[in-house]
């Protein structure tokens, strides 16, 4: 059976940086108190106009120029976002209108930070059953325009932000390419990070009650994401190391999620990873299904990352969701 490896990479942020500073006056929050809890310094906002498949279609056009492939040779789209356009249809329909491509099958993964993830498990699945030959894989986020710009939010609006990731994933014989994906979730944690509205439970989907209150904006019970997350993300890396018969420290580069930096040095120490660990949340925030692939993205660009490398990659949120992977570069 072939295997699957990624033959090219693209990303996109909107250029328009919010700092902290900028916040706190809307957040009743200080850059002290969003850099020692989180990590973060700014993110990126989009500004008016800019949707969510022209963030997706700029990463991939990078990515396709990276893998030297036309839009055209792709076999599928799976889009993973949490942020999407519409209510339906999918964003990856929207994607694919702008690559100006027709008939090619466009996905959309609806499994927010474990997003990339699943959709890399859904794509090698494909592409090692033979069904598919390449596979764009983008995770896009616009969380800006769904984030409480007012205290009330703070808690969630300090941390989410904007951006794309897109790779173009195709057969490989070679040793590099995806070694094992592990994927886990738990529904009974749905609740503890959410956004309630727009959704089918309600009549006409959102309520007035829920526009007075503004609690069809995200929800996060933060404490008890954080206590998921630190015990997650390290124990599916030792599981998919064990499986693979991998030493944890034979990993090169540890790539986790980016929604808190506290989290992510809690997960390189437990794994004995702390020097392999990369991450930049402290630029971008946390952009959800973009996250991993604008890492991988940047971790190759300052060649923390090279070619013939193991990396791991792992993932945590709402859902609860999770996974990890283990990709030979
Ligand atoms: N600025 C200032 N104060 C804030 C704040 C902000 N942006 N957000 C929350 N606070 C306040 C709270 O209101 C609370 O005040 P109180 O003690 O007067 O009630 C206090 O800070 C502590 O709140 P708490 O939620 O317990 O803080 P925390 O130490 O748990 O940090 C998070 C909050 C969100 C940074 C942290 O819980 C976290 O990162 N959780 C995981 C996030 C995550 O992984 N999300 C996944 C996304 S996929």
């Amino acid at each position: 059976m072939p295997g699957m490896k990624i033959s090219g990479i693209g990303m996109c942020v909107p250029e328009r940086v919010v700092t902290n500073h900028e916040l706190e006056p809307l957040l009743n929050t200080s850059d002290e108190w969003i850099q020692q809890r989180t990590g973060i310094v700014e993110r990126r906002w989009v500004p008016e106009g800019v949707e969510l498949s022209d963030l997706a279609l700029t990463a991939t056009q990078e990515a396709l120029e990276a893998a030297k492939v036309k839009a055209e040779d792709i076999d599928m789209i799976i889009f993973a976002t949490l942020s999407p356009e519409m209510c339906f249809p999918g964003t990856g329909v929207m994607l694919q209108a702008k690559l100006g491509i027709k008939n090619t099958p466009a996905l959309d993964v609806r499994n927010q930070c474990s997003g990339f993830l699943y959709g890399l498990a859904v794509a090698n699945g494909m592409i090692c059953s033979g069904m598919y030959k390449r596979i764009l894989l983008v995770g896009a986020e616009i969380q800006s325009r769904g984030i409480l710009k007012i205290p009330q939010g703070r808690d969630t609006t300090v941390i989410f932000a904007d951006g794309a990731g897109a790779v173009v994933l195709e057969q490989s014989e070679g040793p590099e390419g995806l070694i094992d994906i592990y994927l886990g979730a738990d529904g009974r944690h749905a609740e503890e990070l959410c956004a309630p509205g727009m959704g089918s439970r309600w009549e006409g989907f959102v309520t007035q009650q829920m526009l007075d209150e503004k609690s069809h904006h995200p929800y996060m019970n933060g404490r008890t994401v954080f206590k998921y997350a630190v015990t997650r993300m390290p124990k599916t890396i030792q599981l998919i190391c064990e499986r693979n018969e991998i030493a944890i420290s034979d990993i090169d580069v540890l790539i986790p999620h980016q929604a808190n930096l506290r989290i992510n040095e809690m997960v390189a120490k437990t794994l004995g990873l702390e020097d392999k660990a990369f991450n930049n949340i402290e630029k971008y925030g946390n952009t959800t299904a973009a996250t991993l692939p604008i890492c991988i993205y940047e971790a190759l660009q300052q060649e923390f990352l090279k070619p013939g490398h193991l990396l791991a990659l792992t993932a945590f949120g709402s859902g609860f969701t999770w996974g990890s992977a283990l990709i030979r570069m």
